[in-house]
């Protein structure tokens, strides 16, 4: 092959499908949506997102959780850590999330997706309403304290580089529609405030 996978191939138009995303989520008698989590490597999002999904699971609803550590080990598994490929990341997320969203399902995204402006992006590939950012705020401090997987400890000393609040940067959100900070907040808690604006809005 002569050709660069990365290269664009212009002209080509989207087919429009006859059966819509609302008959499709009907059937389900659930409103799609993506709820977003965004947040610090240590900050809870995966724990969340994975209490929350059973949770959800129990009230009869279909989710599907895309989680940043399992994406990179198969369809983003060509990505490091640098901006570009952080980009690309969370572009592929979003673009995934949307068509499970389509396909009529409530998705969870649980990724550090560490920049504002591609969260906007993703934001943009969903109705109003439907992309809902929520920022894992749990501080820096904290998740360096947890640790879960040594990745703070082993940015100190150097052994990884572009460690997100190290020596990559995380741009907060201004204006999520929900901010958790697990510290503060018992699991069960956290969850319950998840589901409800999920099922009230
Ligand atoms: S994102 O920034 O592109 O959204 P994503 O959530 O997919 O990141 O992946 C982050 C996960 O990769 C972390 O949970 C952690 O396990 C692992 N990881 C490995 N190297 C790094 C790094 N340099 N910075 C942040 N996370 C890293």
């Amino acid at each position: 092959m002569n050709e660069s996978p990365s290269m664009p191939v212009s002209g080509i138009r989207p087919y429009h499908l006859s059966l819509t995303r609302e008959a499709r989520a009907s059937i389900k008698s659930q409103r799609p949506r993506c709820l977003w989590l965004t947040g610090l490597s240590g900050a809870g999002k995966s724990t969340l997102a994975n209490a929350l999904e059973l949770q959800l699971n129990q009230l009869g609803l279909h989710t599907f959780v895309l989680d940043g550590d399992n994406l990179r080990n198969g369809l983003c598994r060509d990505l490091g850590m640098g901006t570009e490929c952080r980009r690309e990341n969370i572009r592929r997320m979003a673009e995934v999330a949307r068509l499970m969203v389509d396909a009529g399902l409530i998705v969870i995204v649980a990724a550090i997706s560490p920049f504002r402006a591609e969260r906007e992006t993703a934001r943009r590939l969903f109705a109003e309403g439907d992309f809902i950012e929520v920022y894992v705020s749990t501080p820096f401090a904290v998740c360096a304290q947890r640790d879960p997987k040594g990745l703070y400890q082993a940015a100190w000393e150097g052994k990884i580089k572009d460690f997100t609040g190290i020596d990559s940067p995380y741009e907060a959100p201004l204006s999520a529609e929900c901010e958790i900070d697990t510290e503060k907040r018992a699991l069960a808690d956290a969850c319950l405030q998840l589901s409800s604006f999920l099922l009230n809005k």
